[in-house]
């Protein structure tokens, strides 16, 4: 199964940025431990990051043909972005949206997400756990 991880603006900042909500472990540490889940579980996963909302469309549109599934952190464009939203019911691949932090737990424009009517399911708040928990339930769900 191939799957691109797809990540918005400030993912790369992971380590440093408001560690309370985001943990001080490393953005390289996030990359790697995501890849050793998927390495783990025989999965194909490309990493992508773009603080960019059209190259993260770009991206999104790129997948369709390419790949079987995508896992998305938007980040704050989750909040906003209609035009990620519109790439990812266009592509239409079985789509997992995941949160480093709790968004239950912040502000309430963060409560918000525009791509989740895209989405068969989120994961948030465990930070990299999100992404093994988004991987695992798309091993479950396409091999239905
Ligand atoms: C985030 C949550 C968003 O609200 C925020 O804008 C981010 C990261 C998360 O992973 O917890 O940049 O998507």
């Amino acid at each position: 199964m191939k799957i691109a991880i797809i990540n918005g603006p400030n993912i790369n900042l992971q380590g440093y940025r408001e560690v309370e909500y985001y943990g001080n472990s490393t953005y390289a540490q996030l990359i790697n431990e995501v890849k050793n889940h998927a390495k783990q579980n025989k999965l194909y996963i490309r990493w992508y990051q773009s603080n960019h909302e059209g190259q993260l469309v770009d991206i999104i549109q790129g997948c369709r043909d390419n790949y079987d599934a995508i896992i998305i952190n938007a980040a704050a464009y989750t909040h906003t972005s209609i035009a990620i939203l519109d790439a990812l019911l266009a592509v239409g691949l079985p789509t997992v949206e995941v949160h480093l932090s709790d968004l239950s737990q912040r502000e309430n424009f963060r409560k918000v997400s525009y791509l989740r009517k895209a989405c068969l399911t989120n994961f948030q708040g465990e930070g990299a756990r999100s992404y093994f928990k988004a991987m695992d339930y798309l091993i479950e769900e396409l091999s239905k």
